[in-house]
């Protein structure tokens, strides 16, 4: 741990213009400065820095925060590790305090299957070029296959020896322990005498890596012809080794899918490396699990364009039909490319020259509903049953498709394709898409209820092989509905953001005072109105008591308390109370409101000389139809709750009538909000 008065230090002494600029090329603009994104490849710079604040803001990945978030980020670093950095750029020495036994092993957990890990890849890799079974069986195995030495350099290929304890009796040697061997996978624990036995044993060996280059797992593929063993065994989950955020291929794919805005998922290891080897390198693979939510995130930080390529074969089309009914529900743009019958893109790659490979990828993807439905309209040819059962399929997929305009040109197209009538089309959606809202409130009633699967994608199936595969969850909170939650969302947000923008600001108010007066001999009380001023910050936080408002996300929360504590003290938050150990939304909340105010509304105004009206003349308005939109949305939850309640099947008389009563008067207060916002609703 480091002392407190040393992180004071720190963040006093560092600067925060010259340690970005070791890693970004800053301009001075005005007083910040701009330069390109080191989180993504944007060609016009909106990364901005600004130094009288201790922040920075890149708009094109959302990112924003203190220049130890920026390390955090950059560094790929926990928040002392950043700490560390700055003082030692800063020759800062640290006394670090004694820390628990229990931090001590939290931290080093991860990082000791790490540094294993790496070992155990470089180890692999040493066998497979320099000893003579590595050379005879690996090595020759790969020639044998058509990929080259870079090929395998690249992907740091290496060997495990057939004999059942080389590598464990080695890493124990070098000083690893048995536990942390068998937490990463590579060995495992005989049933006879507890002793250790390779894994991995007569396997060539994939290393997997991060998104950074560093290694986390290993696949490995058995060159034994024998059906009963599994062709390939992965990794084992572990707090290293997350497979549902891993994809094999990414760290070496991720410029090459933001240059080309499109990523191209393959469903294997030797398909990865057979395209690279072929020129074609935005590849990777979800080997050994199914495709997850997880996945599907870390594709989207480079591109939302997929193009799947389909194995030949029965079970590849299977799991990745699967596939692409979750890469839609997450608004990614989908195409499919195919392969002849009994191909896998690797087998392919061996076949054509590279030249006609990269033509037939980049040029021969077809839309993915256009392939589904072909494909499955040739299975089902004329029964009827079966073609029923290929409308509904369809019709599944389409509901995934999130844009409802992209929905409604495929529901044209795909009426015609299969020679069905739009409407019976458009109307079989518009049912799978009520199912699942009605999915989605069932889920919001049992809010409190932990692991509540994602009913929006259609359930996946690890591969019979792997028994390590895992499907695991979205990582918002489970049982609402994202649709939902992201609408409060943006309405606390906007509070927030006049919170921190405006917060400082002196609005005028009325209060009604109440006063004794004397009138023609008798004691009276009068109520008086007097203008006082106020900051907008207690404002704000005098209306949400009002109306009984709360934030309910964990950032926006955060904001406001500390705004609610500051008001006894009469003294407004500092930005550095955002910015010291909050959490990187909260910072990022923080830094976003405070370039707007500090920099770019100055850019504007001094750049295009804009004046227009600005938030700060009708401040009182926003924050009414801030807290109005916000009161709005609670009502209507309200409503969706009454209404669920009534739709219950053993709900009595008097219970009934009370509900539609207060459904009522909370329809009476819909209306009102909307009028307060002049919004006019037509009687049905
Ligand atoms: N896989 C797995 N466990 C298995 C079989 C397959 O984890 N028992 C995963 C591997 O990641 C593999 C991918 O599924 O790369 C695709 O399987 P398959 O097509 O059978 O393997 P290929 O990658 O084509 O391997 P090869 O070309 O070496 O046969
Ligand atoms: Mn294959």
């Amino acid at each position: 741990m480091i002392p407190k008065e040393t992180v004071e230090l720190i963040h006093q002494t560092a600067v925060i213009e010259d340690v970005i600029g070791d890693y970004v090329e800053l301009k001075k603009q005005g007083s910040s400065y701009r330069g390109l994104s080191p989180f993504t490849n944007e060609k016009t710079p909106s990364f901005y820095v600004v130094p009288s604040k201790g922040i920075f803001k890149c708009f094109s990945s959302g990112k924003g925060g203190s220049l130890a978030t920026f390390l955090m980020e950059q560094e790929k670093v926990s928040y002392p590790e950043a700490l560390r950095i700055m003082a030692k750029r800063y020759n800062i020495e640290i006394e670090e305090r004694e820390q628990s036994p229990e931090e001590i092993a939290a931290a080093s957990e991860k990082d000791s299957l790490g540094a294993l890990v790496v070992w155990a890849q470089k180890w692999l890799k040493d066998q497979l070029h320099n000893t003579e079974e590595g050379k005879a069986i690996g090595l020759s195995y790969f020639k044998n296959r058509g990929f080259r030495d870079e090929t395998l350099e690249k992907y740091d290929i290496g060997f495990c020896p057939d004999g059942w304890e080389v590598m464990t009796t080695a890493a124990l040697e070098a000083g690893y322990t048995k536990e942390r061997l068998i937490a990463t996978g590579l060995g495992k624990e005989k049933s006879s005498d507890g002793k250790l036995f390779d894994f991995f044993h007569g396997r060539v060996m994939f290393p997997i890596k991060d998104v950074t280059g560093r290694v986390i797992g290993f696949g490995g593929r058995t060159l034994k012809t024998e059906k009963k063993i599994a062709k390939y065994f992965n990794s084992p989950q572990s707090e290293l080794y997350d497979k549902s955020r891993a994809l094999y291929g990414i760290h070496a794919a991720k410029p090459h899918i933001s240059k080309e805005d499109m990523c191209l998922l393959v469903e294997g290891y030797t398909d990865v490396m057979a395209l690279s080897q072929c020129g074609v390198e935005n590849v990777v693979s979800s080997s050994g699990t199914a495709l997850t939510v997880g996945q599907i995130h870390l594709i989207r930080r480079f591109t939302k364009n997929v193009t799947v390529l389909f194995d030949g074969d029965r079970a590849g089309m299977a799991a990745a039909l699967r596939g692409i009914d979750i890469l839609l529900s997450e608004g990614m743009n989908v195409k499919v490319v195919t392969f002849p019958d009994g191909d896998d893109p690797d087998s392919y790659s061996k076949k054509v020259s590279s030249t006609e490979l990269q033509k037939h990828v980049r040029e021969d993807a077809q839309d993915f509903l256009a392939f589904k439905s072909d494909l499955l309209s040739e299975e089902a040819g004329d029964d009827p049953l079966k073609r029923s059962e290929l409308v509904h399929s369809i019709v599944t997929t389409i509901a995934c498709v999130q844009d409802a305009i992209q929905r409604s040109i495929y529901i044209q197209t795909i009426a015609a394709r299969l020679k069905l009538p739009e409407d019976l089309l458009q109307g079989e959606v518009a049912k799978e898409l009520q199912k699942r809202l009605v999915q989605d409130s069932k889920r919001s009633k049992q809010y409190q209820k932990p692991s509540i699967p994602r009913q929006t994608s259609p359930p996946s199936t690890p591969f019979p092989g792997d028994t390590f595969a895992t499907q695991v969850e979205d990582d918002l909170a489970p049982g609402i509905p994202a649709r939902v939650r992201a609408k409060r969302d943006i309405l606390e947000d906007n509070l927030i953001r006049l919170l921190l923008e405006h917060g400082e600001s002196m609005v005028e108010v009325e209060i009604e005072v109440e006063d004794e007066k004397e009138t023609e001999g008798q004691d009276e009380s009068v109520k008086e109105s007097v203008y006082t001023k106020v900051t907008f910050a207690e404002l704000l936080v005098h209306r949400m008591e009002t109306h009984q408002l709360a934030m309910e996300g964990d950032s926006t929360q955060f904001i406001l308390s500390k705004y609610i504590e500051s008001l006894d003290d009469g003294a407004l938050p500092t930005s550095a109370s955002f910015f010291t150990d909050a959490s990187p939304e909260v910072q990022s909340k923080a830094a976003n409101s405070l370039i707007h105010k500090y920099s770019l509304s100055e850019n504007w105004e001094n750049k295009h000389h804009i004046f227009s009206v600005v938030e700060e003349d009708v401040l009182e308005e926003s924050l009414s139809s801030a807290t109005t939109r916000l009161l709005l949305f609670d009502v209507q939850r309200n409503i969706d709750k009454v209404i669920q309640a009534l739709a219950l099947k053993d709900v009595s008389e008097d219970e009934t009538t009370r509900l539609l009563r207060e459904k009522i008067s909370l329809d009476r207060m819909v209306k009102d909000l909307n009028s307060s916002l002049g919004v006019v609703i037509l009687p049905k």
